[in-house]
């Protein structure tokens, strides 16, 4: 026998993710990917370890993004309204982890939605809810767009209009001009969203309260 002892391979550590899609899949208009459901995005809330107040904020981001998604579905837009609701339940899920250790919480969120969903539109409403990089295309990018609005509408846990959260976010963060600056291109940005999403839609979305009644009657 050898004096040595044996080298056992170690299993890799990388986690399972799902195959990519079919071909066939890919090209229809049906998402070939599926949303994780409430209790599942709560359950990862629970995993990543996100405190009371940011799921009390997620929640109410939830339910603006998924009324506006229910909208452009009964407008005839081709809408997953889970997907959209589970994105935005899982916008901020490494917001708390970010404070803490640093980083960049739409990315490293995304990456983690990624992880545990396998649902790309899912992922990138994560990634890019606090600004939009790319032309505003409202049936291409309808996911990220609608989660970025529904985040614009809710300062902490309340629903607000956007010109309320961004006094509020100048009043505890606008300590530079650049800081200042930087708040009021998203501030402009998510208004051109309101105003592009109202007029798809045919509602009012600056004057709609999310809260007490819904969207679509
Ligand atoms: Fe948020």
């Amino acid at each position: 026998m050898h004096p040595m002892r044996p080298v056992i391979p170690m299993a890799p550590m990388w986690p399972k993710l799902p195959p990519p899609p079919l071909a066939s899949a890919a090209t229809s208009r049906r998402p070939p990917w599926r949303a994780p459901s409430e209790a599942r995005c709560v359950a990862l809330w629970d995993r990543y370890e996100m405190p009371e107040h940011i799921r009390a904020h997620s929640a109410k981001v939830a339910l603006v993004a998924t009324q506006v998604a229910e909208a452009a579905l009964a407008k005839g837009m081709a809408v997953c309204v889970d997907t959209v609701r589970a994105s935005a339940l899982l916008h901020d899920i490494a917001k708390a982890y970010c404070i803490q250790h640093g980083g960049h919480h739409g990315q490293l969120g995304g990456a983690w939605a990624m992880t545990a969903t396998g649902h790309p539109v899912l992922a990138q409403g994560v990634i890019h809810h606090m600004y939009w990089p790319f032309e505003l295309d409202y049936p291409r990018f309808f996911t990220p767009l609608a989660v970025l609005y529904g985040d614009k509408r809710v300062a902490h846990d309340q629903i607000v209009p956007i010109e309320h959260r961004f006094g509020d976010l100048l009043d505890r963060y606008g300590k530079t001009q650049e800081i200042r600056e930087r708040i009021e291109s998203t501030n402009r940005q998510a208004k051109t969203i309101e105003d592009a999403l109202s007029k798809l839609l045919e509602k009012d979305l600056n004057a709609h309260d999310f809260d007490r009644r819904r969207l679509v009657e």
